[in-house]
This record gives structure tokens, C-alpha cells and sequence, in this order.
């Protein structure tokens, strides 16, 4: 089952699906087409087939657009703090440990062990400021298979950012972030890019101007993707505005940010002139839906965004959000939409749900958003089962143990997926990566 274009949904019961030895899918025969029975008969004879029961569903693998990885040890914590409290009383402290890249690799290990077996096949990390501990992360995914973009963050603002955690100015941070992009493209076995470094300025209040303008350039120079949060909170967005008479987004194109496949996290207080800026230049949100519940002080208009062009996907935001589950995001996506389009005021409540069509957000786009629309705004051929894609899939088991939804027979395509999104991590019984089982499983 899979979502192949936003509102799409198609279900391809005993049909056989190929894959390449290298992780390609190959072509997909529907029960009863002329190679179906060929096609059974040969990848039988390889001893590599997988046979679903009725009560699994292969789809394909979910994607994280943003996740702090040093934040893992402390997430759900201090939830109840502004963003600007929460960065500096906790976050900012946390992050400074992992200069030590022994404490770095254990929670790594561990986070990344997790992410997989909630599957989570493609992610984009910010890690820290720290070069070694950050090598790590993207050594780990290597390892263990997890497709992944790795941040080194940059962040030298001596007014936004502690004496103890902060890069010592813009030309140091720069020069690690050029080092940091070698290193990883020269990992052993990365020649397939499984893990690909990411440029990642903090956001715009704990850099400078040289450093935003520097890694702009360095983008240019690299061909490297770039993460940062944009227009994320209130006071964040106020405070952008201020400092430069210009919102997050037009800041950021200003410095040379605002590239194809850059992820801007949040994006909650994105005008009309920032869509269709973000849109023109193929930039994309990572609407981290948990998250911006806490932090925000506002709902991510995500029905005009989508409307507007905006390619979106979901980030978890680990730990400003406390779930390291894309499912879990996927759902607040679409009750964050549903109250968005009814109002959250009981007085004015009624007015607004007759916005109509905005109430339609549901379950296929949400799907969407954590599978096709993920893969599509970074620009990997990940999130959909068609030739040529990767083969980056995950099994669920409505029967496994500790289960919280049945499927019935007979039942619409529609209906099996909206009980799929109850699924938990219980229900996910095996991930694979560019073919290669990652998580679970027992082949
Ligand atoms: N803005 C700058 N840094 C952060 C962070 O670590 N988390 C969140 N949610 N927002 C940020
Ligand atoms: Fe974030």
C-alpha cells in the first residue's frame, strides 16, 4: 500500500513486487497481469521471497525531516518552558556534553537503533557544533543502515549563544562545516551517499550574518543540502524581524539559504509573499506538528502551504517534540489541521468550519507527508513503490503482539489504512533501507 501523489491511495493486493539485489524496485506485477506468475516462479527459485499473511502490509518507509539527535537523552522534558528557556536552561547545557564522543556514540547508538525500529528510514539529523561526536552519528547510520542527511550545527552569535557552547566565530565554524562535508562523503562505504552531510546553521538568532552568508556560499560551492528552523515560534519570528526588517524566509534567500531541497523546520508563521518564495525555489517545510503544540504559539497552516506549492514533509523535532515516531507526528498533523479548520474558539468556532475543504486533511495526505511528500522534498527516490525508486519499506503486522488495531476482510482500501494509523512500534515487525533489512524481520 502506498500514497503515490498527495490524496492518492492505492492497494495492490497479492500482487509480486521486484527488487533488485542492490536495493532497486523493480517492476510491480498485480495479481493475475501477464507476469505475475513468471515473476513468482523467479524470484521463488532465488529462495528470496517474502510472503505476506493477511494481516501485514508493506509500505513504504517513513521519513524524519528533522531531529535533533543530542536531544534523545532529554526528550519529553521541560515541555512546559518557552522555546527560549528551553534552549537555554536545558538544550544549550545538554549539547555541550557531547564534546566527550564516548557519551556522543552510546546515545547515537541507541537513537538511531530506535528511529529504525519506528521506521524511520530516512532522517535529517541536527547533531552538535562538535566535529567528532557528529562524524559519529553519521558513521552510525552507515552501520546500521539508516538513510540520513547529518548536520553539523553552526551557531556563533555571542549574544544568542553560551560561552560554553557556541562556535568562536564565523570563519572557525565555516571551516569545520567544509571539513565535516569531506569527511563524510569520504566515509568508508558511503560511496552510495547513504549518509550525505547537510550544511545546518542553528536558525537565524544564533548566527551572524558572516556565518549565514558563508554557508550560503559554501552551499553553492558544495552542492550540500541545507537544514535550519525557520519563522518556528513567536518570539523567534519576532526577533528575526526585528533584527533584520524581514521575515525567516526572506532572510534566509537572502544570505543564499533558500535553496532547492532546503529544509526549513516549522515554518509556522510563513505569510503568502514567504510560500511563494519558498515555493519558486523549491525549498521545502518539515512541519513538526508535536512540537509547534508546545513551542509554536500557532498551528502550521499546512492545507495553503501544500495549496501554495510548498513541498512539506513531517519532522518529529526530537526532543522540542517528545515522540521519536513519524506515525506519531503524522497523526497530530491531522488533528493540528482538523482544529485549525474548526477554530479553536468556541465563539467562532462555526464560522470557520464552514472553510469547507480545509476539513478534508486526513489520513492519505498524512500518510503522504511521512512517506512520498518526505522523500520528494529532499529529493530522494524514497516513499513510493514504483521502478527505479529505493526500496525502503515497512512491514506491519496488524496481529503482532501488543497490537491496538484489527483489520477486518473484505474492508475499502481506505478503511485498512485509516486502522493503520493506529499502528504503533508494535505493529512495525520489520524495516528495510536500499533493500537491506535494518530493523526486525527474521530475513
Ligand atoms: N531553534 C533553535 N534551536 C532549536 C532546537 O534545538 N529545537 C527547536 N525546536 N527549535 C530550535
Ligand atoms: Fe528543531
Amino acid at each position: 500500500m502506498h500514497t503515490p501523489c498527495l490524496g492518492g491511495l492505492e492497494r495492490h493486493a497479492d500482487a509480486v513486487l521486484e527488487v533488485s539485489a542492490d536495493g532497486a524496485i523493480g517492476a510491480l506485477h498485480p495479481a493475475g497481469g501477464a507476469g505475475h506468475a513468471a515473476a513468482l516462479e523467479a524470484v521463488g527459485r532465488t529462495n528470496r521471497l517474502l510472503t505476506l499473511t493477511p494481516s501485514q502490509t508493506l509500505v513504504p518507509g517513513f521519513a524524519d525531516l528533522h531531529v535533533h539527535a543530542p536531544q534523545w537523552p532529554q526528550a519529553g522534558r521541560a515541555l512546559d518552558l518557552p522555546l527560549e528557556r528551553w534552549l537555554h536552561e536545558h538544550t544549550f547545557p545538554l549539547e555541550s556534553h557531547y564534546a566527550n564522543t564516548g557519551f556522543a556514540r552510546a546515545v547515537y547508538d541507541d537513537l538511531v537503533r530506535c528511529l529504525l525500529a519506528n521506521g524511520t528510514t530516512t532522517a535529517a539529523y541536527f547533531a552538535t557544533i562538535h566535529e567528532a561526536a557528529t562524524l559519529e552519528l553519521a558513521r552510525i547510520c552507515l552501520d546500521l543502515g539508516q538513510r540520513a542527511f547529518v548536520g553539523l550545527v553552526a551557531m556563533d552569535d555571542r549574544g544568542q549563544c553560551p560561552d560554553f557552547y557556541r562556535n568562536e566565530d564565523a570563519g572557525e565554524a565555516i571551516a569545520a562545516t567544509r571539513r565535516f562535508i569531506g569527511a563524510v562523503r569520504n566515509l568508508p562505504g558511503n560511496a552510495a551517499a547513504l549518509v550525505r552531510p547537510i550544511i545546518t546553521p542553528r536558525f537565524i538568532p544564533a548566527c551572524t550574518d558572516a556565518l549565514l552568508h558563508g554557508l550560503g556560499r559554501l552551499a553553492g560551492e558544495t552542492g550540500c543540502l541545507v537544514q535550519t528552523h525557520c519563522s518556528e515560534s513567536d518570539w523567534e519570528h519576532a526577533y528575526v524581524a526585528a533584527r533584520t526588517g524581514r521575515s525567516d524566509t526572506a532572510s534566509l534567500d537572502g544570505f543564499g539559504l533558500l535553496r532547492r531541497h532546503a529544509i526549513l523546520a516549522h515554518g509556522n508563521f510563513i505569510d503568502d509573499d514567504d510560500m511563494a518564495l519558498i515555493a519558486g525555489s523549491g525549498a521545502a517545510i518539515a512541519h513538526c506538528p508535536i512540537s509547534n503544540v508546545f513551542f509554536a504559539g500557532a498551528v502550521f497552516p499546512l492545507h495553503k502551504a501544500l495549496r501554495s506549492g510548498v513541498p512539506v514533509g513531517l519532522g518529529t523535532d526530537l526532543a522540542g517534540g517528545y515522540s521519536p515516531s513519524v506515525l506519531d507526528n503524522a497523526r497530530q498533523a491531522v488533528l493540528s489541521a482538523r482544529m485549525l479548520a474548526s477554530g479553536v474558539d468556541p465563539d467562532r468556532g462555526a464560522s470557520a468550519r464552514g472553510a469547507g475543504e480545509d476539513v478534508r486533511f486526513g489520513f492519505r495526505e498524512a500518510f503522504w507527508l511521512a512517506t512520498a511528500g518526505g522523500g520528494a522534498a529532499v529529493g530522494l527516490p524514497v516513499g513510493r513503490f514504483l521502478p527505479g525508486y529505493r526500496f525502503d519499506a515497512v512491514l506491519l503486522d496488524a496481529d503482532a503482539p501488543g497490537s491496538n488495531i484489527r483489520l477486518k476482510n473484505g474492508e475499502s482500501d481506505d478503511d485498512r489504512l485509516q486502522a493503520l494509523f493506529g499502528a504503533t512500534r508494535a505493529n512495525i515487525v520489520a524495516v528495510w533501507v536500499d533493500g537491506r533489512l535494518v530493523s526486525g524481520g527474521t530475513s
